[in-house]
């Protein structure tokens, strides 16, 4: 069974024991309900430091009053075997208690970037998901934290806090895992029915086809209407089908430099995103 604290003292206590041998720390952030994506995080943290630890907190700051937080799902039995596969060292664990206490008030702003895409469709998320992260960087001061690519605006926004905070952590963003007909795994996918769960392929299946007729060099406003129409034919409501700045996530309609094709669509009760690198 995976070595595991709940207390930042406890966490702390093990951390210095490392420290003082002289080993790296690699620290995978989550919200449990671990998934093959995860596996892959925390195998790739146990290869770039000598020790890999996986915070599970599943972090109400980043949910909205009409979100999944209630129903989110929970599997700890199953989530702390697949950390000991995956050669996790330590699970931390924390409380909602001990990281909002009461009279909890400081709250870190993710800037513009927060407020477009999954911003613009989620109010405040990304001020809940970076305040979080930037506690359990805090707490844990690793070497380097990974997180997946999958959450690609969560990602750059996390490098932007990390460097704008002056934290001496190096931030790795873990390319994509799909399952073996391409849909990114994710914790949410347990809520698919079995026809969603066909139908959500269509998801990755039409980033895929977007991305190959803007490099085709093809209209890409055209481009990105013909995506949304198929995801909309293929049973999805879409909130956004866009192209845009790999870096500052402008939304762009020319193919100048590193470019990303980023979508979020809901089928039936639950909402999926992904994306896809279309220009290096
Ligand atoms: O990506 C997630 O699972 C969460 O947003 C994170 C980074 C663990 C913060 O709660």
């Amino acid at each position: 069974m995976i070595s595991t604290v709940t207390t930042i003292r406890d966490l702390r206590t093990t951390l210095l024991g490392w420290r003082e041998a002289g080993e790296t720390v690699a620290l995978v952030p989550t919200m449990g309900a671990l998934h093959q994506g995860h596996k892959v995080l925390v195998e790739t943290a146990g290869k770039m430091a000598k020790r890999a630890v996986t915070s599970i907190f599943l972090n109400p700051l980043q949910f909205g009053p009409k979100e999944d937080l209630a129903k989110y799902p929970r599997s700890l039995e199953a989530d702390q075997k697949l950390l000991s596969e995956a050669g996790c060292d330590l699970l931390y664990a924390p409380t909602p208690a001990d990281m909002y206490p009461p009279d909890f008030a400081a709250k870190i702003d993710p800037g513009p970037l927060g407020t477009i895409l999954e911003g613009a469709a989620r109010p405040g998320h990304f001020t809940g998901v970076v305040t979080v992260v930037i506690k359990l960087l805090l707490q844990t001061m690793p070497d380097i934290a990974l997180f997946g690519e999958k959450d690609y605006q969560q990602l750059l926004i996390i490098h932007r806090a990390v460097r704008d905070l002056d934290l001496p952590i190096h931030i790795v963003g873990v390319p994509i895992v799909r399952d073996t007909d391409g849909l990114a795994f994710s914790s949410r996918n347990v809520y698919l029915s079995p026809d969603e769960r066909k139908c959500a392929v269509a998801l990755p299946n039409t980033l895929q086809e977007t991305a190959a007729t803007i490099r085709e060099g093809k209209d890409i406003a055209a481009a990105l209407k013909t995506g949304q129409d198929k995801l909309t034919k293929a049973g999805f409501t879409v909130d956004y089908l866009e192209l845009a700045d790999a870096h500052t996530l402008a939304p762009t309609r020319t193919l100048t430099g590193p470019a990303r094709l980023l979508a979020a669509a809901k089928i039936g009760a639950t909402r999926l995103i992904d994306n896809l690198a279309v220009a290096g």
